[in-house]
């Protein structure tokens, strides 16, 4: 048995981390822990200045990143990300595709625009970033790990109006598990992590539009909904990912972890 000290086990240093809408909400709490835990860390998303700032966050705290402004929905724009990210720190170890968005949308009113454009960031998005980052670290020969950012709603219907969202999310699981498939024989381990109901920006964005609240999406769900009794916060998700993105994980691919604090049993 290889025997690996306890404090190395989720020692990131000398890795690199993308973290696709690493800016805010959950992406901004997976960059802190992948950050925390040594990691270089790439922070992407389609405003500049949200991740500036997040970079900022991270430095005064000591530790090591870069922003780089890209839509995931765009070829070139992905090509770029990975060309920065090696001109910055010379290899891309960890990708987290964790960029989405999830407007409501009843049937009746979801237009073919609204579908596309959910689709392109989703699951186009992770497609793209995984193609090219996994790529990279196939010319880098030292495997990786890369980590999708799927929902509850990849499983499960958490609430009407989010049909197309649902859609992509199953589309990230099964394109999970097929290039977990294909990437096992280079060593990058691909796994998922679906999440319950977070309280992020985006949510917030989601009710300050007064759009009608969904079980994902309500900040003060019944109690009994879900099992621990309160809604998610980036970190239950950033911590899980750092696992997924440590040795701790040595052993997993294809796999998906669902953080929901017992929705689902419900
Ligand atoms: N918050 C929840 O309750 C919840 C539950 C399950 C799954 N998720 C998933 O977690 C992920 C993050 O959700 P969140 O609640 O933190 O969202 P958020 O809206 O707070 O943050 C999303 C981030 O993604 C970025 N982004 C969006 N579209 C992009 C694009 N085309 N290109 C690049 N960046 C883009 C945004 O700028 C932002 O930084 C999403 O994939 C979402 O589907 C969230």
């Amino acid at each position: 048995m290889e025997i690996i000290q306890k404090d190395k086990l989720l020692n990131l240093s000398g890795k690199t981390a993308i973290v696709t809408g690493g800016s805010l909400g959950i992406g901004y709490g997976i960059s802190y822990r992948l950050a925390e835990a040594g990691a270089n860390v790439v922070i992407t998303s389609r405003n500049l200045e949200e991740v500036n700032k997040a970079v900022e966050e991270l430095k005064q705290k000591g530790f090591k990143a870069v922003g780089v402004k890209a839509d995931v929905s765009i070829e070139e724009d992905i090509k770029n990300l990975v060309t920065e990210t090696i001109k910055s720190f010379g290899s891309v170890d960890i990708l987290v595709n964790n960029a989405g968005m999830f407007p409501f949308a009843p049937l009746s009113q979801l237009t073919s625009e609204l579908f596309d454009k959910v689709i392109a960031t989703n699951l186009r998005g992770v497609f793209l970033a995984t193609k090219y980052v996994s790529e990279q670290m196939i010319k880098q020969g030292k495997g990786g790990k890369i980590i999708n950012i799927t929902s509850i709603d990849s499983l499960h219907p958490s609430s009407i109006g989010l049909a197309h969202y649902d859609a992509s999310k199953h589309g990230v699981w099964g394109f999970t598990k097929n290039v977990a498939l294909e990437l096992a024989k280079n060593n990058i381990w691909v796994n998922a992590v679906a999440p319950g109901g977070v309280m992020t920006h985006g949510v917030a964005v989601m009710q300050s539009q007064g759009k009608p609240v969904t079980v994902e999406r309500n900040p003060d769900p019944p109690k009994m909904e879900v099992a621990m009794g309160r809604m998610g916060v980036p970190d239950d998700i950033g911590k899980v990912v750092l696992f997924l993105a440590s040795e701790m994980s040595s052993y997993m691919t294809g796999s998906q972890i669902v953080v929901d604090g017992g929705y689902l049993l419900k």
